[in-house]
């Protein structure tokens, strides 16, 4: 008899409803603000390719066995991985890689929510119209502004960890499930409209050949490290968003038809997230390249292209009043979804703890609110105040993404691939066909934890060369 997840903090409706939850955890500002950026300044083309390379081999397999352990476990990730590491008779110590998960979590909550409310404050500007026929200086000038404001961005970034926690706080069933299932609907089509809408413009097809040709001669060793570590931030692997997630996912599903139940394959189901999260990226880079090639502006840009550029192509085409704002209300959208995942690895084990989801949800909500005040005051009164990785706002991204992110994903791999019983692992991963479970063991045991080695010693050295 197949047991039913019975996980004390309930579980999705349906396998649908696990997908939207992690696709609204993957689907972020590392599809939409960070994926753009990264492909201009890496060339284009090539650089997709490598990127959907390193999702297949490396972003998967992990995220797989990030599902499966947490699927296992049925708690949050903390407790899961105890009880995972006393069920595998091996040191508690693995517990660690639940803790590393959740502390990585609340640290990139902290920033997040600091960048995350940067689109809530551009989306209200572009709906009032403030940038109508604005400058390339002006529009600098315009973000510069809103930096160099530390009430105007803690206002905003109170107000998204306000409705980040409200939805953590209604539990799974009553808060995640109801807001992936707006959020993640109105963001497919607001994409879909956006997308549709750069296919008018003139630069639509610079752009398509900007991100589809794939000219291999302009690739480095060092795009190959980002491709992976991009590939990690944007499944949200390594930081126990994905396990606690699992933990909600049913063990089988009713056939509509015979009314017999099936167990779901985690693989196949993983891989649809993947090649949502995918298509979004993808669907961020036909949307806002073909803006800024109709009007001839700098692709490989960096950080700034979302917010300094894109207002200034919005600014300058017909209906760019109300496709700026849908563009912006689209980053809220995905970014919600993503904070939400990324708060409720903490709430969940303190609910563990015995404490109430809406004390758990305050409690969190407030301390990430605190720490990333300190990543608001890091773009201006605090500007200076710099010490290892730049100023706070620098070293909480480097730490949590560079650094906890990757070792996160390497234990997770080491402990799915060598640690567990094989029989454990082939039972609750579910997946039918033989070949393709060994083709995931392999990757998962020798091939992701080498890339993720890899990853860590190159920017680990490229941090302090
Ligand atoms: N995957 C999200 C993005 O691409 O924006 C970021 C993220 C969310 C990372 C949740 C980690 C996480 F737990
Ligand atoms: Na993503």
């Amino acid at each position: 008899m197949k047991q039913e997840n019975k996980s004390v903090h309930g579980v999705w409706g349906s396998r649908w409803v696990f997908i939207l939850a992690a696709t609204g955890s993957a689907v972020g500002l590392g599809n939409i603000w960070r994926f753009p950026y990264i492909t201009g300044e890496n060339g284009g083309g090539a650089f997709v390719l490598l990127y959907l390379l390193c999702i297949a081999v490396v972003g998967i397999p992990i995220m797989t066995a990030e599902v499966m352990l947490g699927r296992k476990g049925g708690l949050s990730p903390i407790n899961t991985m105890r009880k995972l590491a006393s069920e595998s008779k091996v040191t508690q110590r693995w517990a660690g890689i639940g803790i590393l998960g959740a502390l990585s979590a609340f640290l990139i909550l902290s920033f997040y929510s600091a960048v995350a409310s940067w689109a809530l404050y551009y989306t209200w500007e572009a709906a009032r119209g403030a940038f109508d026929g604005i400058t390339a200086t002006q529009s600098e000038a315009h973000f510069d502004t809103m930096l160099a404001n530390p009430w105007l961005m803690l206002g905003f970034h109170s107000l998204f960890m306000l409705l980040t926690m409200v939805v953590v706080a209604r539990g799974v069933k009553g808060g995640l499930e109801k807001a992936v299932q707006v959020l993640m609907p109105l963001l497919f089509v607001l994409l879909l409209v956006l997308v549709g809408y750069a296919t008018t413009t003139p630069g639509f097809s610079d752009a398509m050949n900007f991100l589809f040709a794939f000219d291999f001669s302009k690739l480095t060793g060092k795009a190959v490290l980002v491709a992976v570590g991009q590939a990690f931030f944007t499944l949200s692997l390594g930081m126990g968003a994905i396990m606690a997630y699992g933990a909600y996912m049913p063990r089988e599903v009713t056939d509509q038809k015979t009314g017999k139940k099936k167990p779901i394959s985690i693989l196949s189901t993983v891989a649809i997230v993947a090649i949502l999260d995918t298509l979004v990226a993808l669907g961020a880079g036909m949307a806002m390249f073909p803006l800024l090639f109709s009007g001839g502006l700098e692709v490989g840009q960096g950080p700034g292209m979302m917010f300094v550029t894109l207002p200034l192509a919005f600014g300058n085409i017909p209906g760019g009043v109300l496709f700026g704002s849908l563009f912006f209300l689209l980053v809220v959208c995905a970014a919600w979804s993503s904070s939400i995942s990324l708060g409720e690895p903490v709430v969940a084990w303190l609910v563990e703890k015995g404490l109430t989801r809406v004390k758990a949800a305050i409690l969190v909500g407030l301390g990430a609110w605190l720490l990333g005040v300190g990543s608001v005051l890091s773009f201006n009164v605090w500007e200076d105040n710099t010490f290892l990785a730049g100023t706070f706002f620098d070293n909480m991204e480097f730490l949590s993404t560079t650094v906890m992110l990757p070792l996160g994903g390497l234990l997770i791999a080491i402990f799915a691939g060598w640690v567990m019983k094989e029989t454990q692992a082939r039972k609750e991963l579910g997946i039918k066909n033989f070949k393709l479970y060994l083709v995931w063991r392999a990757l998962v045991r020798i091939f992701s934890p080498a890339a993720v080695i890899a990853l860590f010693v190159y920017s680990i050295w490229s941090a302090v060369a």
